[in-house]
């Protein structure tokens, strides 16, 4: 008992005591505190490489931060080497096949964009009687038309893409995927307007012939 009093009255004694004296030495040896303390292995708290904007002897233009070697890709994007116009649509046409396969899950994605970023001009079904047509727009020329039919699935992504004369581009709206899942829902569009024979029959330019009887 007595013995553990005088151990819980020393060991607050002998910590003031230390701190007292570490206090007297920092005095004593007049510690500079604009510096820093003692480094050990200093390259571990200064870092040796450059910083992104630091100036940089080693590179001609004399920075650090370089450019992308000509021709990178950045990741995620495909690079699409289509300008504006329409022989770029045809080129397109040429050269472009639809990457992804008309999936349910695909047409139904197609679908939903054709609702949001077309039926208000080209309308439900594809024939050009969207909402704008019934305030003063000029209604686009139906996609059941056999012009629309026989556009290649590229040159329909370009015009997606870049747009055509009155249609606006939509590069910056729908992503190059989703572009091309709206041109399969073109298709099936198209598909099932030729079933539906009364569309048929106002289609001036369909030609008589294509397994119709
Ligand atoms: C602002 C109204 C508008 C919107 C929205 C619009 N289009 Fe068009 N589209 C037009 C017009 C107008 C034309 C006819 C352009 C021309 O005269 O060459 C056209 C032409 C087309 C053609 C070519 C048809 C042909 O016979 O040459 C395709 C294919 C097409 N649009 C698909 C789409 C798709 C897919 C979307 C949605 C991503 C879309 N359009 C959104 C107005 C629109």
């Amino acid at each position: 008992m007595r013995r553990l009093r005088l151990r819980s009255t020393l060991i607050p004694a002998a910590l003031l005591l230390l701190i007292g004296l570490l206090a007297g030495l920092s005095l004593i040896l007049g510690r500079d505190f604009s510096q820093p303390n003692l480094r050990f292995l200093p390259e571990m708290v200064t870092s040796v490489p450059y910083d992104s904007f630091d100036d940089n002897p080693v590179f001609a233009d004399g920075k650090t931060l370089q450019r992308p070697v000509p021709g990178t890709i950045a990741r995620g994007h495909a690079p699409l080497h289509f300008t504006a116009g329409d022989e770029e649509a045809l080129r397109a046409g040429r050269e472009l096949a639809n990457p992804v396969a008309a999936t349910p899950e695909v047409l139904a994605r197609g679908a939903r964009l054709y609702v949001a970023f077309c039926q208000v001009c080209h309308g439900e079904t594809g024939i050009g009687d969207g909402t704008v047509t019934t305030r003063g727009f000029p209604p686009p020329p139906s996609l059941l038309a056999a012009k629309a039919r026989n556009l290649p699935d590229g040159q329909l992504f370009h015009i997606v893409t870049f747009g055509q004369n009155n249609m606006p581009p939509y590069a910056a709206m729908i992503s190059p995927e989703d572009r091309w899942k709206v041109t399969l829902y073109v298709r099936s569009l198209q598909t099932a307007g030729l079933q539906t024979s009364d569309l048929e029959a106002s289609d001036p330019q369909t030609p008589a012939a294509e397994g119709a009887p």
